[in-house]
Formats: C-alpha cells, structure tokens, sequence
C-alpha cells in the first residue's frame, strides 16, 4: 500500500524531466512600442524596454499588485513615481527607466 504513493511522484518526475516543445517566443515590444517612447526617451529600444518592464515588475509589486499602465494618464504617473520611487528605495536612474518606461507603454493596446 505504502508503495502506491511513488507512483504519483513517478508520473511527476516524468512529466517535469520531458522536454517541452520549444517556440521561439514573440518579441515582447514592437516597433511601434519603441517609435512612441523614442519621442521623449532617446534611447529607447526593445532591449531598455525589457530591462525596465523587469525593473518595474520586481520593485513596484511588492507592496500592492502592479498598477495597470493603462490606469494613468502621463500626468498622474509623473506624479506618483518619484514618492514610489523613494519607496522602494531606487537610484535616480532606475526611477528615470521606470517612469519611461509607464509613459511609453501607457497606451500600448495589446
Ligand atoms: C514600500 C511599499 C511600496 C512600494 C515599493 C511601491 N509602492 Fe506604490 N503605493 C504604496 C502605498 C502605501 C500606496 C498608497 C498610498 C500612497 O499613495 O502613498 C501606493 C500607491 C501607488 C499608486 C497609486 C494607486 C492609486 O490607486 O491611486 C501607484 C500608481 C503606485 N503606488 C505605483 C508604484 C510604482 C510605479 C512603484 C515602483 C516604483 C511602487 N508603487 C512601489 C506602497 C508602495
């Protein structure tokens, strides 16, 4: 009887060790993404997009849920980013990347 509780492990182990079929993923951020957010950030790119989305999804989530970028218009979230900023305690350029970051992907319709 004891044994029976492998099995369930067994068909996990199974499961967890059978290489998925591998898709190449989409790019995250399009062009368009990169030309909105090029208008008032310089160096704007798919790859500073990327680094800011993971900065803004690591530091601005672990006192509440991640506010929806839509949820603010560029005044309201030129406002609240510096107190939020200091909140999770960031250097200046990281509160640069994330508050460009809100601006250019604010009105992006996925
Ligand atoms: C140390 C905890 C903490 C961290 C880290 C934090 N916040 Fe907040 N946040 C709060 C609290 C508390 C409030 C509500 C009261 C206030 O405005 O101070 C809030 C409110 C907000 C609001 C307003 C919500 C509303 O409905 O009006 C936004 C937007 C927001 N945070 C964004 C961010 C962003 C962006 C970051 C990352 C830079 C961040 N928060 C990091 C604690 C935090």
């Amino acid at each position: 009887m004891k044994k029976l509780i492998f099995l369930p492990l067994f068909a996990i182990a199974i499961y967890c060790c059978t290489p998925k079929a591998k898709v190449a993923p989409a790019p995250e951020f399009s062009d368009a993404d990169v030309a909105r957010g090029k208008v008032f950030w310089n160096d704007c790119s798919v790859a500073n997009l990327s680094s800011a989305k993971a900065l803004y999804n690591g530091k601005c989530g672990t006192c509440h849920a991640l506010k929806p970028l839509y949820s603010m218009d560029e005044t309201g979230w030129r406002k609240i980013v510096p107190p939020m900023a200091k909140k999770a305690n960031l250097s200046a350029a990281e509160q640069a990347l994330i508050l460009n970051y809100v601006l250019t992907m604010k009105d992006a319709r996925k």
